[in-house]
């Protein structure tokens, strides 16, 4: 069994997405949620998902090695990175070389970077009236946003959209693709690293209930 850890510090609605994705795999376990924050509605998810959960400051992570230990002991092979804003250490992101991975609501290299995360990223995007915007899921290295991009999907948008609309779209997407991403990563499997999703009308149908925190 490869064991993946999420790393969340909000809502989570990616992280159970994947938890329950992965739930009846004979390859892939989601071992542990780890978050930066401890109120974050994550942990919240991770007690009825049943995934044992963690809660490490930001000071932890950064200056301590408590974050390398505890991986260490539950032997974790991935990290996956749902809503994660704390930059990692340089000792996990080397440790972890080619096997950490973010996803971001945009399409990078646009809307990426320090500062730019959740809402911020599809205002900006509705400002600078952008006729499509997406996901991309990338590994990591030690900076914000940056790394190797594996997978990007794309939708459009309408001069109409609002930020809502278009965090709407875009997190179809996360949930459409996110899971499918990281198990072809993971198993070594080929994969499409670019698909244009046209836009469905009932985008709110995805199951997964978000929440603002
Ligand atoms: C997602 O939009 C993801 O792309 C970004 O943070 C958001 C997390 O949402 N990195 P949630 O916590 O999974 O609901």
């Amino acid at each position: 069994m490869i064991r993946i850890a999420i790393l969340a510090s909000g809502s989570g609605s990616n992280t159970e997405n994947i938890v329950k994705y992965f739930a009846k795999s004979a390859e892939i376990e989601v071992s542990a949620i780890i978050s930066n924050k401890a109120d974050a509605y994550v942990l919240e998810r991770a007690q009825y998902l049943h995934v044992p959960s963690y809660v490490f400051g930001k000071t932890e992570f950064l200056e301590t090695n408590k974050v390398q230990l505890l991986l260490d002991e539950l032997k974790i092979d991935w990290i996956i990175l749902a809503g994660f804003l704390v930059l990692l250490p340089v000792s996990i992101v080397d440790k972890y070389e080619g096997r950490i991975v973010n996803i971001h609501p945009s399409l990078l290299p646009k809307y990426g970077g320090k500062g730019m995360y959740g809402d911020r990223v599809h205002k900006a995007v509705v400002e600078a009236h952008e006729k499509e915007s997406g996901i991309t899921i990338h590994k990591i290295d030690a900076n914000y946003d940056r790394g190797t991009t594996v997978f990007q999907a794309k939708i459009k948008l309408k001069p109409t959209d609002t930020a809502e609309k278009v965090a709407q779209k875009v997190h179809a997407l996360e949930y459409k693709f996110f899971p499918v991403v990281i198990e072809n990563l993971i198993l070594n499997r080929p994969f499409e690293k670019e698909v244009t999703v046209e836009p469905i009308d009932n985008e709110q149908s995805v199951r997964v209930e978000r929440k603002d925190r």
